[in-house]
């Protein structure tokens, strides 16, 4: 009984597993110290041993919560971020790039369009992944090659490791900001759309991709029309508490001001809005002299 108990604490969490072992060690070594020096002061071994077996009672009971308790402070410990930037500087030395044979514009030529990612951000419900849908659609009915990229789908896969805290929600878009620099090296357009909830990482993101390439677009729905959308039941969750750091609920967005494009997706029908992305393109001369009749 007691052992499944602790099989089960274990397995839900195993660093209490490490910080009873750790205990058990720390206090072994730390009571024999503290029986040998008993011995030594009192010149009775038996004193020694009686306040060294008392010693390691209580002090493990204290070692142990005091351990769990600083498990829980965050105070001191590298983040995500710092590690990662040290891996990187620590990589740097070693790494060599490979240098393609077919540039960017081959490529281009090739697939018939210029390629560059247009950035869709917005609250959850706001419309982007249906314009993102709708856009897809128009480049290939216009003969050139474009992909999406969406939040739910690219958290399923190459960032189901990723939480919704600040910090892992920068980490998520920067390693899509590389992946839509790699697609666009590829000559292939890409529709991103992400929250993408902060001005800096969605700043960090035009960096990566390069602004010449980077159209951002601002799906602006109000919180009051998304929670009324809700297609996912999401809104409801997170305002019953089900689920933490939920953008609009009890995490911010942090509304772009600087956007190529700023659509009303609470206003605007679909059509209009892809409409409005399309005029964008065609006046940057992104589309130009490519659209078919
Ligand atoms: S972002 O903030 O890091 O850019 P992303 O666009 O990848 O978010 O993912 C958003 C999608 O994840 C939402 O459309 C929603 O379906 C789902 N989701 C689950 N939990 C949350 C949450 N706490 N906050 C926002 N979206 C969430």
């Amino acid at each position: 009984m007691v052992t499944d108990a602790l099989m089960n604490v274990f397995r839900k969490d195993p660093t209490v597993k490490r910080h009873l072992v750790k205990t058990l060690s720390w206090r072994v070594v730390g009571s024999i110290d503290t029986m040998l020096l008993g011995w030594l002061i009192t010149g009775h071994l038996g004193i020694g041993a009686k306040i060294g077996g008392m010693e390691l009672l209580t002090k493990m009971l204290l070692y142990f919560f005091h351990e769990r308790m600083w498990h829980r402070i965050k105070f001191g410990l590298p983040t995500k971020y710092a590690k990662a930037q040290q891996v990187k500087k620590d990589n740097a030395a070693n790494l060599f790039a490979s240098k393609s044979k077919v540039g960017r514009l081959e490529r281009e030529l090739l697939n018939g369009n210029k390629a560059f990612t247009i950035w869709l951000t917005g609250l959850s419900a706001s419309g982007k992944s249906t314009i993102a849908t709708e856009l897809d659609g128009w480049f290939y009915e216009q003969g050139m090659r474009a992909y999406v990229l969406d939040g739910d789908n690219t958290r399923m896969g190459i960032n189901s490791d990723l939480t919704f805290s600040a910090e892992d929600r920068s980490e998520n878009i920067r390693r899509v900001a590389e992946m839509c620099k790699l697609l666009n090296e590829s000559g292939t357009i890409v529709i991103a759309s992400f929250i993408s909830p902060f001005e800096a990482d969605r700043a960090k993101a035009k960096q990566i991709i390069g602004a010449g390439s980077f159209i951002e677009v601002f799906a602006d729905a109000s919180i009051a029309a998304c929670k009324a959308r809700d297609a996912k039941g999401l809104y409801a969750l997170a305002e019953s508490g089900k689920i933490k750091d939920f953008t609009g609920v009890d995490s911010p967005y942090e509304r772009p001001v600087t956007a190529d494009v700023h659509l009303r997706t609470d206003v605007d029908g679909v059509r209009a809005c892809v409409g409005m992305v399309v005029a964008v393109l065609c006046e940057r001369g992104m589309v130009a002299g490519l659209l078919r009749e």
